[in-house]
Protein backbone atom coordinates (compact mmCIF):
# COMPACT_ATOMS: atom_id res chain seq x y z
CA UNK A 1 0.00 0.00 0.00
CA UNK A 2 0.98 3.84 -0.89
CA UNK A 3 1.83 6.12 1.96
CA UNK A 4 3.73 7.00 4.84
CA UNK A 5 2.28 4.24 6.72
CA UNK A 6 2.22 0.81 4.50
CA UNK A 7 3.27 -2.10 6.10
CA UNK A 8 4.89 0.10 8.66
CA UNK A 9 4.88 -1.84 12.33
CA UNK A 10 3.54 0.97 14.98
CA UNK A 11 2.93 -0.10 18.92
CA UNK A 12 -0.37 2.19 20.08
CA UNK A 13 0.59 2.59 23.92
CA UNK A 14 -3.00 3.90 25.19
CA UNK A 15 -3.33 5.00 29.29
CA UNK A 16 -5.98 6.01 31.42
CA UNK A 17 -7.42 8.48 30.14
CA UNK A 18 -11.26 9.58 28.54
CA UNK A 19 -9.70 10.14 25.43
CA UNK A 20 -8.94 6.56 25.12
CA UNK A 21 -12.12 6.14 22.86
CA UNK A 22 -10.63 8.85 20.34
CA UNK A 23 -7.77 6.16 20.07
CA UNK A 24 -10.19 3.37 18.50
CA UNK A 25 -10.38 6.10 15.69
CA UNK A 26 -6.70 6.10 15.21
CA UNK A 27 -6.37 3.24 15.53
CA UNK A 28 -9.13 2.22 12.96
CA UNK A 29 -7.55 5.23 10.36
CA UNK A 30 -3.87 3.46 11.09
CA UNK A 31 -4.90 -0.12 10.09
CA UNK A 32 -6.83 1.47 6.91
CA UNK A 33 -4.02 2.95 5.89
CA UNK A 34 -1.70 -0.39 5.54
CA UNK A 35 0.51 -0.21 9.07
CA UNK A 36 0.38 -3.07 11.47
CA UNK A 37 -1.03 -1.49 14.56
CA UNK A 38 -0.22 -3.58 17.84
CA UNK A 39 -2.09 -1.68 21.03
CA UNK A 40 -0.95 -1.98 24.74
CA UNK A 41 -3.24 -0.98 26.96
CA UNK A 42 -2.86 -0.12 30.79
CA UNK A 43 -4.94 -0.71 33.74
CA UNK A 44 -6.01 2.87 33.62
CA UNK A 45 -7.44 2.50 29.76
CA UNK A 46 -9.24 -0.98 30.47
CA UNK A 47 -11.45 1.36 32.83
CA UNK A 48 -12.65 3.27 29.79
CA UNK A 49 -11.80 0.71 26.53
CA UNK A 50 -12.11 -2.98 26.37
CA UNK A 51 -8.98 -5.02 24.04
CA UNK A 52 -11.93 -5.99 21.67
CA UNK A 53 -12.46 -2.95 20.91
CA UNK A 54 -9.00 -2.58 19.13
CA UNK A 55 -8.27 -6.04 18.61
CA UNK A 56 -11.43 -5.77 16.09
CA UNK A 57 -9.86 -2.78 14.73
CA UNK A 58 -6.90 -3.94 14.31
CA UNK A 59 -7.40 -7.51 13.43
CA UNK A 60 -3.70 -7.84 15.85
CA UNK A 61 -3.35 -8.89 19.53
CA UNK A 62 -3.92 -6.39 22.02
CA UNK A 63 -1.17 -6.42 25.21
CA UNK A 64 -3.11 -5.45 28.44
CA UNK A 65 -1.06 -7.58 30.92
CA UNK A 66 2.91 -8.07 31.80
CA UNK A 67 2.41 -11.10 33.90
CA UNK A 68 -0.37 -13.16 32.31
CA UNK A 69 2.45 -15.73 31.44
CA UNK A 70 -0.73 -17.85 30.27
CA UNK A 71 -1.50 -15.05 27.72
CA UNK A 72 0.42 -16.12 24.33
CA UNK A 73 0.49 -11.79 23.78
CA UNK A 74 2.46 -10.95 27.40
CA UNK A 75 5.80 -12.08 25.59
CA UNK A 76 5.23 -10.29 22.93
CA UNK A 77 5.81 -6.97 24.20
CA UNK A 78 9.72 -7.96 24.07
CA UNK A 79 9.27 -8.15 20.64
CA UNK A 80 7.37 -5.75 19.92
CA UNK A 81 9.59 -3.19 21.12
CA UNK A 82 12.43 -4.83 18.89
CA UNK A 83 10.66 -5.03 15.70
CA UNK A 84 8.63 -1.18 15.95
CA UNK A 85 9.12 1.39 13.76
CA UNK A 86 7.76 3.49 16.27
CA UNK A 87 6.05 4.13 19.23
CA UNK A 88 3.12 6.08 19.60
CA UNK A 89 1.47 6.84 23.30
CA UNK A 90 -2.16 8.35 22.20
CA UNK A 91 -3.95 9.73 24.86
CA UNK A 92 -0.46 9.93 26.88
CA UNK A 93 -1.64 11.14 30.73
CA UNK A 94 0.26 13.09 32.94
CA UNK A 95 0.96 9.80 35.04
CA UNK A 96 2.40 7.48 31.84
CA UNK A 97 4.31 10.50 30.89
CA UNK A 98 6.09 10.87 33.69
CA UNK A 99 6.70 7.29 34.15
CA UNK A 100 8.32 7.31 30.41
CA UNK A 101 10.10 10.30 31.50
CA UNK A 102 11.77 8.59 34.49
CA UNK A 103 12.36 4.97 33.28
CA UNK A 104 9.31 3.62 35.42
CA UNK A 105 8.98 0.15 33.54
CA UNK A 106 5.44 -1.51 35.98
CA UNK A 107 3.14 -2.22 32.85
CA UNK A 108 3.36 -3.22 29.05
CA UNK A 109 3.34 0.43 27.96
CA UNK A 110 5.77 2.08 30.07
CA UNK A 111 8.11 -1.22 29.92
CA UNK A 112 8.02 -1.14 26.23
CA UNK A 113 9.26 2.72 25.89
CA UNK A 114 12.10 1.56 28.14
CA UNK A 115 12.76 -1.10 25.85
CA UNK A 116 12.11 0.45 22.43
CA UNK A 117 15.45 2.18 20.19
CA UNK A 118 12.06 2.88 18.05
CA UNK A 119 11.29 6.61 17.41
CA UNK A 120 8.95 7.71 20.12
CA UNK A 121 5.69 9.73 19.86
CA UNK A 122 3.49 11.28 22.96
CA UNK A 123 0.40 12.68 22.77
CA UNK A 124 -0.39 14.22 25.73
CA UNK A 125 -4.49 14.46 27.39
CA UNK A 126 -5.04 15.76 30.47
CA UNK A 127 -7.71 17.80 32.17
CA UNK A 128 -7.04 21.76 31.89
CA UNK A 129 -4.52 22.74 34.38
CA UNK A 130 -2.57 19.47 34.71
CA UNK A 131 -1.00 20.47 31.02
CA UNK A 132 0.23 23.91 32.32
CA UNK A 133 1.81 22.38 36.02
CA UNK A 134 5.84 22.44 36.28
CA UNK A 135 6.12 18.68 37.10
CA UNK A 136 4.30 17.24 33.83
CA UNK A 137 6.06 20.33 32.00
CA UNK A 138 9.63 19.32 33.04
CA UNK A 139 9.09 15.81 32.28
CA UNK A 140 7.79 16.73 29.03
CA UNK A 141 11.09 18.49 28.42
CA UNK A 142 12.99 15.56 29.19
CA UNK A 143 11.62 13.77 26.81
CA UNK A 144 11.39 15.84 24.10
CA UNK A 145 15.57 16.42 24.82
CA UNK A 146 15.47 12.92 24.03
CA UNK A 147 14.28 13.40 20.41
CA UNK A 148 10.70 12.29 21.44
CA UNK A 149 8.15 14.16 18.72
CA UNK A 150 5.38 16.13 21.35
CA UNK A 151 2.07 15.82 19.31
CA UNK A 152 -0.30 18.37 21.10
CA UNK A 153 -2.22 18.75 23.62
CA UNK A 154 -5.12 20.77 21.73
CA UNK A 155 -7.24 23.46 23.49
CA UNK A 156 -10.81 23.41 23.76
CA UNK A 157 -13.76 21.68 26.31
CA UNK A 158 -12.34 18.96 28.33
CA UNK A 159 -14.83 16.02 29.53
CA UNK A 160 -14.78 17.92 33.11
CA UNK A 161 -16.33 20.45 31.61
CA UNK A 162 -12.96 22.93 31.55
CA UNK A 163 -11.95 24.69 28.73
CA UNK A 164 -7.90 24.83 28.28
CA UNK A 165 -4.91 23.16 27.01
CA UNK A 166 -5.03 19.64 27.06
CA UNK A 167 -7.33 17.71 24.69
CA UNK A 168 -5.80 14.62 22.81
CA UNK A 169 -5.18 16.24 19.24
CA UNK A 170 -7.62 15.31 16.61
CA UNK A 171 -7.40 11.59 14.70
CA UNK A 172 -5.83 13.58 10.97
CA UNK A 173 -3.85 15.85 13.46
CA UNK A 174 -2.13 12.35 15.20
CA UNK A 175 -1.98 11.09 11.71
CA UNK A 176 0.18 13.45 10.23
CA UNK A 177 2.60 13.70 13.50
CA UNK A 178 2.74 10.07 13.25
CA UNK A 179 3.93 10.02 9.55
CA UNK A 180 6.05 12.87 10.18
CA UNK A 181 7.80 10.76 12.99
CA UNK A 182 8.68 7.56 10.41
CA UNK A 183 10.30 10.17 8.30
CA UNK A 184 12.10 12.88 9.96
CA UNK A 185 15.35 10.96 8.82
CA UNK A 186 14.42 10.78 5.99
CA UNK A 187 16.17 12.16 1.95
CA UNK A 188 14.93 15.79 2.80
CA UNK A 189 15.78 15.96 6.09
CA UNK A 190 17.68 19.28 6.77
CA UNK A 191 16.02 20.63 3.98
CA UNK A 192 14.03 23.64 3.88
CA UNK A 193 10.65 23.56 1.28
CA UNK A 194 8.29 26.26 0.20
CA UNK A 195 4.88 25.44 -1.55
CA UNK A 196 2.16 26.89 -2.59
CA UNK A 197 -1.51 25.91 -2.93
CA UNK A 198 -4.72 27.03 -3.60
CA UNK A 199 -5.85 29.83 -6.16
CA UNK A 200 -5.52 33.06 -5.15
CA UNK A 201 -8.68 35.45 -5.11
CA UNK A 202 -8.64 38.94 -6.41
CA UNK A 203 -10.84 41.54 -4.77
CA UNK A 204 -13.42 43.11 -7.39
CA UNK A 205 -15.09 44.86 -3.93
CA UNK A 206 -15.37 44.20 -0.44
CA UNK A 207 -17.82 41.12 -1.45
CA UNK A 208 -16.50 39.52 -4.53
CA UNK A 209 -13.42 38.24 -6.08
CA UNK A 210 -12.18 36.93 -9.30
CA UNK A 211 -10.44 33.14 -7.99
CA UNK A 212 -10.34 29.38 -9.89
CA UNK A 213 -10.99 26.09 -9.20
CA UNK A 214 -8.06 25.32 -7.56
CA UNK A 215 -8.86 23.42 -4.65
CA UNK A 216 -5.12 23.53 -2.96
CA UNK A 217 -5.40 19.39 -2.99
CA UNK A 218 -2.32 19.27 -5.11
CA UNK A 219 -0.12 20.96 -3.09
CA UNK A 220 -1.20 20.20 0.45
CA UNK A 221 -0.27 16.60 -0.95
CA UNK A 222 3.49 17.70 -2.00
CA UNK A 223 3.79 19.57 1.59
CA UNK A 224 2.54 16.71 3.74
CA UNK A 225 4.58 14.38 1.21
CA UNK A 226 7.93 17.15 2.24
CA UNK A 227 7.69 16.71 5.80
CA UNK A 228 7.15 12.80 5.87
CA UNK A 229 11.01 12.97 3.88
CA UNK A 230 12.26 15.19 7.00
CA UNK A 231 12.05 18.58 5.20
CA UNK A 232 10.93 21.75 6.89
CA UNK A 233 8.38 23.24 5.30
CA UNK A 234 6.61 26.37 4.64
CA UNK A 235 3.14 26.02 3.27
CA UNK A 236 1.70 29.25 1.68
CA UNK A 237 -1.96 28.78 0.52
CA UNK A 238 -5.07 30.39 -0.16
CA UNK A 239 -7.01 26.91 0.02
CA UNK A 240 -10.01 26.29 2.98
CA UNK A 241 -8.29 23.30 3.96
CA UNK A 242 -7.22 23.00 7.29
CA UNK A 243 -3.74 23.58 8.51
CA UNK A 244 -1.08 20.10 7.69
CA UNK A 245 0.33 19.89 11.03
CA UNK A 246 4.98 19.96 11.54
CA UNK A 247 4.40 22.68 9.21
CA UNK A 248 4.45 26.52 8.74
CA UNK A 249 1.46 27.62 7.48
CA UNK A 250 1.14 31.30 5.56
CA UNK A 251 -2.69 32.19 5.01
CA UNK A 252 -3.05 34.30 1.96
CA UNK A 253 -5.44 35.43 -0.60
CA UNK A 254 -4.44 37.32 -3.28
CA UNK A 255 -1.41 36.49 -5.68
CA UNK A 256 0.92 39.95 -4.62
CA UNK A 257 0.13 38.35 -1.05
CA UNK A 258 1.13 35.11 -1.91
CA UNK A 259 4.59 36.25 -3.93
CA UNK A 260 5.69 38.50 -0.85
CA UNK A 261 5.16 34.85 1.29
CA UNK A 262 6.78 33.20 -1.12
CA UNK A 263 9.76 35.19 -1.49
CA UNK A 264 10.16 35.27 2.06
CA UNK A 265 9.62 31.79 2.77
CA UNK A 266 12.38 31.54 -0.43
CA UNK A 267 15.00 33.32 1.78
CA UNK A 268 17.20 30.17 3.13
CA UNK A 269 15.08 27.43 1.29
CA UNK A 270 16.21 25.18 -0.83
CA UNK A 271 13.56 24.23 -3.34
CA UNK A 272 10.04 26.45 -4.15
CA UNK A 273 7.16 23.94 -5.60
CA UNK A 274 4.59 26.50 -7.25
CA UNK A 275 1.17 23.81 -7.26
CA UNK A 276 -1.14 27.55 -6.23
CA UNK A 277 -3.17 28.34 -9.26
CA UNK A 278 -2.54 31.85 -9.15
CA UNK A 279 -4.37 34.43 -11.16
CA UNK A 280 -2.80 36.31 -14.31
CA UNK A 281 -4.75 38.76 -13.65
CA UNK A 282 -6.33 41.42 -10.97
CA UNK A 283 -9.00 44.17 -11.35
CA UNK A 284 -7.02 47.30 -11.32
CA UNK A 285 -8.17 48.99 -8.69
CA UNK A 286 -10.50 46.94 -6.07
CA UNK A 287 -13.81 48.81 -5.46
CA UNK A 288 -13.73 50.39 -2.00
CA UNK A 289 -18.01 49.89 -1.85
CA UNK A 290 -19.65 46.92 -2.75
CA UNK A 291 -20.78 47.44 -6.08
CA UNK A 292 -24.78 47.88 -6.64
CA UNK A 293 -26.25 46.55 -9.43
CA UNK A 294 -28.70 49.59 -9.90
CA UNK A 295 -25.30 51.19 -11.23
CA UNK A 296 -25.85 49.94 -15.02
CA UNK A 297 -26.73 47.20 -17.48
CA UNK A 298 -23.18 46.36 -17.91
CA UNK A 299 -20.27 46.03 -16.03
CA UNK A 300 -16.98 46.23 -17.38
CA UNK A 301 -13.63 45.23 -15.10
CA UNK A 302 -10.38 46.52 -16.24
CA UNK A 303 -7.67 43.74 -15.42
CA UNK A 304 -4.41 44.24 -14.85
CA UNK A 305 -1.03 41.77 -14.26
CA UNK A 306 -0.15 40.20 -11.37
CA UNK A 307 3.37 39.82 -10.28
CA UNK A 308 5.01 36.42 -11.61
CA UNK A 309 6.30 35.08 -8.29
CA UNK A 310 8.76 31.74 -9.93
CA UNK A 311 10.46 34.12 -12.32
CA UNK A 312 10.94 36.42 -9.00
CA UNK A 313 12.09 33.44 -7.21
CA UNK A 314 15.82 33.23 -6.31
CA UNK A 315 18.10 31.71 -8.66
CA UNK A 316 19.51 29.42 -6.02
CA UNK A 317 16.77 27.98 -4.96
CA UNK A 318 15.70 24.85 -6.95
CA UNK A 319 12.02 26.16 -8.69
CA UNK A 320 9.58 23.79 -10.12
CA UNK A 321 6.59 24.59 -11.38
CA UNK A 322 2.94 23.45 -12.90
CA UNK A 323 1.25 23.83 -15.51
CA UNK A 324 -2.53 23.11 -15.92
CA UNK A 325 -2.98 22.89 -19.58
CA UNK A 326 -6.67 21.61 -21.35
CA UNK A 327 -4.51 22.09 -24.94
CA UNK A 328 -1.49 21.59 -26.19
CA UNK A 329 0.19 20.64 -22.93
CA UNK A 330 3.82 19.21 -23.42
CA UNK A 331 4.71 22.07 -25.59
CA UNK A 332 2.85 24.54 -23.15
CA UNK A 333 4.46 23.45 -20.35
CA UNK A 334 8.51 23.62 -22.27
CA UNK A 335 7.18 27.32 -23.04
CA UNK A 336 6.90 27.68 -19.60
CA UNK A 337 10.48 25.91 -18.35
CA UNK A 338 12.17 28.71 -20.86
CA UNK A 339 10.23 31.49 -19.81
CA UNK A 340 10.10 31.31 -15.90
CA UNK A 341 13.75 29.56 -15.85
CA UNK A 342 12.46 26.28 -13.94
CA UNK A 343 14.55 23.17 -12.86
CA UNK A 344 11.45 21.14 -13.39
CA UNK A 345 7.88 21.42 -14.70
CA UNK A 346 5.15 19.51 -13.60
CA UNK A 347 2.72 19.20 -16.99
CA UNK A 348 -0.68 18.85 -15.75
CA UNK A 349 -3.49 17.21 -18.15
CA UNK A 350 -6.79 18.48 -17.05
CA UNK A 351 -8.74 17.23 -19.45
CA UNK A 352 -8.19 13.66 -18.03
CA UNK A 353 -11.17 12.54 -15.88
CA UNK A 354 -10.21 12.56 -12.14
CA UNK A 355 -7.48 14.85 -12.88
CA UNK A 356 -6.54 17.95 -11.86
CA UNK A 357 -8.52 20.80 -10.36
CA UNK A 358 -10.98 19.61 -7.41
CA UNK A 359 -9.84 15.84 -7.89
CA UNK A 360 -7.76 13.44 -5.61
CA UNK A 361 -6.04 11.84 -8.31
CA UNK A 362 -3.66 13.59 -10.87
CA UNK A 363 -2.52 13.16 -14.63
CA UNK A 364 0.89 14.65 -14.89
CA UNK A 365 4.00 14.79 -17.44
CA UNK A 366 7.59 15.84 -15.47
CA UNK A 367 9.50 17.94 -18.13
CA UNK A 368 13.12 18.99 -16.68
CA UNK A 369 15.06 21.98 -18.12
CA UNK A 370 16.47 19.36 -20.89
CA UNK A 371 13.72 18.48 -21.76
CA UNK A 372 13.49 15.22 -20.77
CA UNK A 373 10.01 13.50 -19.97
CA UNK A 374 8.43 11.42 -17.37
CA UNK A 375 5.16 10.65 -18.39
CA UNK A 376 3.11 9.18 -14.82
CA UNK A 377 0.19 7.34 -15.07
CA UNK A 378 -2.79 8.46 -12.93
CA UNK A 379 -2.47 8.53 -9.30
CA UNK A 380 -3.45 9.66 -5.89
CA UNK A 381 -1.67 12.90 -5.78
CA UNK A 382 0.40 12.06 -3.02
CA UNK A 383 1.74 9.76 -5.05
CA UNK A 384 2.21 12.15 -7.41
CA UNK A 385 4.20 14.66 -5.19
CA UNK A 386 6.55 11.74 -4.31
CA UNK A 387 7.43 11.06 -7.46
CA UNK A 388 8.00 14.38 -7.69
CA UNK A 389 10.10 14.93 -4.76
CA UNK A 390 12.27 12.16 -5.96
CA UNK A 391 13.54 14.46 -8.92
CA UNK A 392 13.36 17.44 -6.46
CA UNK A 393 15.46 15.39 -4.12
CA UNK A 394 17.93 14.28 -6.78
CA UNK A 395 18.04 17.74 -8.19
CA UNK A 396 19.59 18.88 -4.66
CA UNK A 397 22.15 16.77 -3.98
CA UNK A 398 23.65 17.32 -7.66
CA UNK A 399 24.06 20.76 -5.89
CA UNK A 400 27.13 21.27 -5.40
CA UNK A 401 28.07 23.91 -2.22
CA UNK A 402 24.40 23.57 -0.76
CA UNK A 403 23.92 20.98 1.64
CA UNK A 404 21.40 20.16 4.30
CA UNK A 405 21.53 21.70 7.13
CA UNK A 406 23.17 19.91 9.79
CA UNK A 407 21.57 19.36 13.25
CA UNK A 408 18.10 19.80 12.19
CA UNK A 409 15.15 18.64 14.13
CA UNK A 410 11.42 18.86 14.73
O1 LIG B 1 -5.48 22.57 -6.14
P1 LIG B 1 -6.05 21.33 -6.82
O2 LIG B 1 -7.56 21.34 -6.88
O3 LIG B 1 -5.49 20.06 -6.23
O4 LIG B 1 -5.58 21.38 -8.35
C1 LIG B 1 -4.21 21.29 -8.65
C2 LIG B 1 -3.82 22.23 -9.81
C3 LIG B 1 -4.53 21.83 -11.07
C4 LIG B 1 -4.17 23.68 -9.43
C5 LIG B 1 -2.26 22.10 -9.93
O5 LIG B 1 -1.94 20.77 -10.21
C6 LIG B 1 -1.70 22.98 -11.05
O6 LIG B 1 -1.61 22.58 -12.19
N1 LIG B 1 -1.29 24.23 -10.70
C7 LIG B 1 -0.83 25.25 -11.66
C8 LIG B 1 -1.99 25.97 -12.24
C9 LIG B 1 -1.65 26.83 -13.46
O7 LIG B 1 -2.40 26.90 -14.36
O8 LIG B 1 -0.58 27.46 -13.44
P2 LIG B 1 -0.13 28.49 -14.68
O9 LIG B 1 0.07 27.75 -15.94
O10 LIG B 1 -1.09 29.64 -14.66
O11 LIG B 1 1.21 28.97 -14.12
C10 LIG B 1 2.43 28.27 -14.33
C11 LIG B 1 3.25 28.27 -13.07
O12 LIG B 1 3.58 29.63 -12.73
C12 LIG B 1 2.54 27.70 -11.88
O13 LIG B 1 3.45 26.94 -11.14
C13 LIG B 1 2.07 28.92 -11.13
O14 LIG B 1 1.99 28.64 -9.72
C14 LIG B 1 3.15 29.94 -11.44
N2 LIG B 1 2.67 31.33 -11.46
C15 LIG B 1 1.57 31.70 -12.18
C16 LIG B 1 1.16 33.02 -12.19
C17 LIG B 1 1.87 33.97 -11.43
N3 LIG B 1 1.48 35.24 -11.39
N4 LIG B 1 2.96 33.60 -10.73
C18 LIG B 1 3.39 32.30 -10.75
O15 LIG B 1 4.40 31.97 -10.13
Amino acid sequence: MSGPFGGRRIALGISGSIAAYKAADFASKLTQAGALVDVLLTKGALEFVTPLTFRSLTHRPVITDLFDINSPDAVEHVAIARDIAALIVAPATAQMITKVALGIADDPLSVTALATNAPLMVAPAMDAGMWDNAAVRAHIETLRERGALIAGPGRGRMASGLHGWGRLLETAELLGYAAMLLGRHGDLAGRTIVVSAGGTSEAIDPVRVITNRSSGKMGYAIAEAARNRGARVVLVTSAGLPDPVGMLVVRVESAAQMRDAVLDACDGADALIMAAAVADYRPAAARADKVKKEEAQELRIDLVRTPDILSEAPRDVVRVGFAAESRDLLANARAKVAKKQLDLIVANDITVPNAGFGAETNKVTLIDRDGNLDDLPLLPKYDVAMRLLDRVAALLSARVGKRPHAGHAH
